[in-house]
């Protein structure tokens, strides 16, 4: 683990001391070391998760947070300050779900009853969407609540509601795989304002649709009144019970507004969810489409957007965070090549993934390297 071959019990020990005497990026080295040895230990994750909230980089140590919830659901502290931290990030109603979650595992102890409290005041005077967290944020954060914000804008919910039908590659999706879905519990993840809601409801009317971004949420519910909609961010999915869905979509590079440890975890959530012979299908930006576009500002408001969203572009080898225009370089966005995309997902549990290109096109191996399609659909089979 440590040069030294520390146990995870001593690196443990060592990384609380250097917690508590606020020696913050000792600790945070000591808890990821223990991690990368043992990805599944429940202190290391929510002392690590606690110390990023702490540094301001609270969205990725809620996602280490509800991994210690996932691996040790009888940890009774561990809901107590997670739920502690989703209030501070202005989270009230994820705050709740967990409290909810509590009830069920471990009971609500006094303390438990005094988070609970501050949840139900929380909801009562709901803050602005971004809490005491996210003001202190650091580029991270910056990028979450930046995408949060603009697919949350009633403007945009409002471009998305005129969007109607599937696209080619998602028609082929539903001709190959509609058999096998019929009739299933299909979870819509990224529902927007219920695009393709028709079509998975002709498969199936075990249907929910979910959404981070009320203004779409609340598009879908009038659009649909008879199918039903929540808030729910990808990034938590506490409320979903394990296998409880046997069809996962994500569609449209919803998952692309989230950073890589953030989308590392949703991959495992969503692999917790879905049932073993269930399925989880997703899109995401090609990154060799990268090689043919060059977009360029078109006016000063464009070139004020790309300069602001600039702090968030990232290159390395796995993958890119890229500001390519769309939008009119509002945001920046991942992008990836199939083949990392494939060993990612398979280093999260998902052995078999087959990816689909924009045409409709089930890509075979040889043709990975050179699909320059815009996005890519990736039909993935859990371990
Ligand atoms: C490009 S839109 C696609 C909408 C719809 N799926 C479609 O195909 O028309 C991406 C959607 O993903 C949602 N989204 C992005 N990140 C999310 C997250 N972390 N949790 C839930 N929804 C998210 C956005 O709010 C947005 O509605």
């Amino acid at each position: 683990m440590a040069e030294e071959q520390l146990t995870a019990d001593e690196a443990l020990l060592r990384a609380v001391d250097s917690h508590r005497g606020r020696r913050l990026g000792e600790a945070d080295q000591l808890y990821r070391a223990i991690l990368q040895a043992l990805p599944d230990h429940p202190e290391a994750n929510h002392n690590l998760g606690v110390l990023c909230c702490e540094t301001g980089r609270a969205a990725m140590g809620l996602s280490f947070m509800a991994k210690a919830i996932e691996v040790a659901p009888n940890q009774a502290v561990f809901y107590w300050s997670y739920a502690n931290r989703l209030l501070g990030a202005g989270r009230a109603s994820d705050a709740l779900s967990v409290m909810e979650q509590a009830a069920v595992h471990v009971g609500l102890t006094a303390e438990g009853q005094e988070v609970l409290t501050r949840v139900h005041a929380a909801l009562a005077n709901p803050e602005p969407f971004l809490g005491q967290d996210d003001t202190a944020a650091t580029a991270s954060e910056g990028f979450y609540a930046t995408n949060r914000s603009f697919w949350s804008d009633a403007t945009i919910a409002q471009e998305y509601a005129v969007l109607e039908g599937v696209y080619p590659v998602e028609a082929s999706l539903f001709e190959k795989m509609g058999p096998s879905i019929m009739g299933k519990r299909i979870l819509e993840i990224g529902v927007g304002a219920g695009r393709l809601t028709p079509s998975l409801t002709k498969l199936s009317r075990q249907y929910l649709g979910v959404d981070y971004s009320e203004a779409m949420v609340r598009n879908c519910a009038v659009k649909f009144p008879e199918y039903k909609f929540q808030i729910c961010d990808a990034r938590d999915m506490s409320r979903f019970a394990d296998a409880s869905v046997d069809f996962l979509i994500f569609s449209f590079n919803g998952i692309d507004s989230l950073l890589h440890e953030e989308r590392l975890s949703v991959w495992r959530q969503f692999r917790r969810v879905v049932a073993p012979d269930g399925v989880m299908v997703f899109s995401s930006h090609n990154r060799n489409y990268l090689k043919t576009v060059d977009r360029q500002p078109r006016n000063a408001e464009e070139e004020a957007n790309k300069a602001k969203a600039a702090q968030f572009e990232h290159t390395c080898e796995e993958y890119a965070i890229v500001n390519d225009g769309t939008h009119g370089f509002r945001i920046a966005q991942y992008y990836i090549t199939i083949e990392q995309q494939i060993a990612q997902l398979r280093r999260c549990g998902y052995k078999d993934v087959k990816p689909i290109d924009l045409s409709g096109k089930w890509l075979v191996e040889d043709e990975y390297a050179a699909c320059t399609s815009c996005w890519v659909y990736y039909v993935c089979y859990p371990d």
